[in-house]
């Protein structure tokens, strides 16, 4: 190992006890969350249960939580399948404005995918912290993901769309057919998808651009009265909002020091170690440190190159980077040319593929902590089995990340008992599950 490999290593592998520490305290803030003292997870209340698995119908299922905006029709059968009749997909294409900015366009798409017949129950995913009033209506606590819309904070999302639905009706009639059943996070639409496959599915992940967690809690867990839930009484499903964990700071590298300081979105410290959205500015910024401490990189960041841009780096060259396998990462090599690194020697791509692999593996070893702490909170003995369904491009798409995952629960919970916490991907759980939540909130 280089002594650059060496530097970055150290820098950027907490070691187990750190792990278990953070374990602690994420226990200390969920149990805080749902007693409603301040708490850095918020456990924000999604109103419904588990769904029962036999519940059927059509339900179109809108997914806004990132530039790629879905929308699927799903015909949950009852019997542990959905049909997904129809999925389409736009990108918006910018993340701040105006609320209009936002939902005009939504309302748009959302008209050119329906047919102007029938009725149609719409569950609407906004995969963003949400204070909800209801199951079908609730106020964005602050943005995430560096989404920065105005007039949107504080407001009723489901509202706001349903305004843009009806201003936009008369130009697309097949929009007043369309009536809001539910508002979901996607951790917890991902969850519902889950346990509607398997009811031992008590945990919803989200490994995208942002990360999130949704667990199943039983109300002996839970110190404050809460609103009735849809389903059954003696649960709810709650938005852990757990990508603002701020205990990660007792593991803060001058990296994550700098990204904090860059972004524009508040809080969020754990999701800005872990998720898409930020993984490849810290793989960035790696370089930016090595090439000022004269170690490597000699240039890279200099004007033209995407290493000189913040945010030029993304998850998807990370992937690419850690899926080049060949001796001389002739792929890395290619890549580094499109992003205007036009020359570079074998040792350079080698660390610059070192860095994406500490990155990436210290996101997978974090989301394990996050899993562990939580099904440690709902069963301390872990005396049950515990399914995790999981979503996520990058959980799905980086090499050797769920593996990493794995390694982490085990280095945790110990061999016998990470075998009872049973993680899952499952794909398009997020869409798939605002139907069946949908369903629920239909009753
Ligand atoms: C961010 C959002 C959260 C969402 C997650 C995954 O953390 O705040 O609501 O679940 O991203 O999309």
């Amino acid at each position: 190992m280089t002594e650059s490999e060496k530097h970055l290593q150290a820098m950027l592998t907490p070691s187990r006890e750190q792990l278990v520490r953070l374990v602690e305290r994420f226990q200390g803030e969920i149990q805080r969350g749902l007693a409603g003292e301040v708490s850095s997870i918020a456990m924000h209340p999604s109103f419904v249960s588990r769904p029962s698995g036999g519940e059927t119908g059509r339900f179109v299922a809108l997914d806004l939580g990132g530039s790629n905006v879905r929308v699927t029709i799903v015909e949950p059968d009852g019997r542990g399948s959905a049909a997904v009749t129809r999925q389409e997909s736009f990108r918006l294409t910018a993340t701040s404005g105006d609320a209009r900015d936002l939902f005009d366009p939504v309302a748009d798409f959302i008209g050119d995918v329906i047919e102007a017949d029938g009725s149609h129950k719409l569950g609407f995913i906004f995969s963003f912290p949400v204070q909800h009033e209801s199951v079908r209506s609730g106020r964005l606590e602050k943005w995430t993901k560096e989404f920065a819309f105005t007039g949107v904070e504080g407001m009723d999302v489901v509202r706001l769309l349903e305004e843009a639905i009806t201003s936009k009706s008369n130009e697309s009639p097949a929009l007043k057919t369309l009536s809001v059943s539910a508002l979901a996070n996607d951790t917890v639409s991902t969850l519902a998808w889950g346990a509607y496959l398997d009811p031992r599915c008590d945990m919803g992940l989200i490994v995208a651009t942002g990360m999130n967690m949704a667990a199943a809690v039983s109300r002996d867990l839970i110190a404050k009265p809460l609103p009735p839930t849809i389903g059954n009484p003696d649960e709810m499903l709650f938005n852990m909002e757990c990508g603002n964990f701020d205990g990660v700071e007792l593991i803060h590298t001058p990296l994550d020091t700098r990204l904090v300081s860059e972004s524009g979105t508040r809080g969020q410290l754990l999701e800005k170690m872990i998720s898409g959205r930020y993984l490849g500015e810290l793989v960035r910024l790696a370089v930016v440190h090595l090439e000022s401490r004269g170690d490597a990189f000699s240039g890279w960041t200099a004007s033209g190159s995407a290493f000189g841009l913040e945010f030029g780096i993304t998850a998807e060259h990370i992937s690419d980077i850690v899926h080049d396998e060949s001796p001389e990462l002739v792929g890395v090599g290619m890549l580094l040319r499109r992003l205007g690194i036009a020359a570079c020697i074998t040792d350079e791509r080698r660390l610059l593929k070192n860095a994406c692999q500490l990155i990436a593996n210290r996101s997978a070893r974090l989301v394990a902590m996050g899993i562990a702490a939580t099904a440690l909170f709902m069963d301390p003995e872990l005396g049950s089995e515990h399914v995790v369904a999981v979503d996520g491009s990058l959980f799905r798409g980086c090499p050797g990340y769920q593996t990493e995952v794995r390694t982490g629960l085990r280095e945790l919970l110990g061999e016998s008992r990470s075998d009872r916490v049973l993680v899952t991907y499952l794909r398009d759980a997020s869409g798939v599950g605002a139907a069946i939540i949908a369903a629920v909130a239909a009753g």
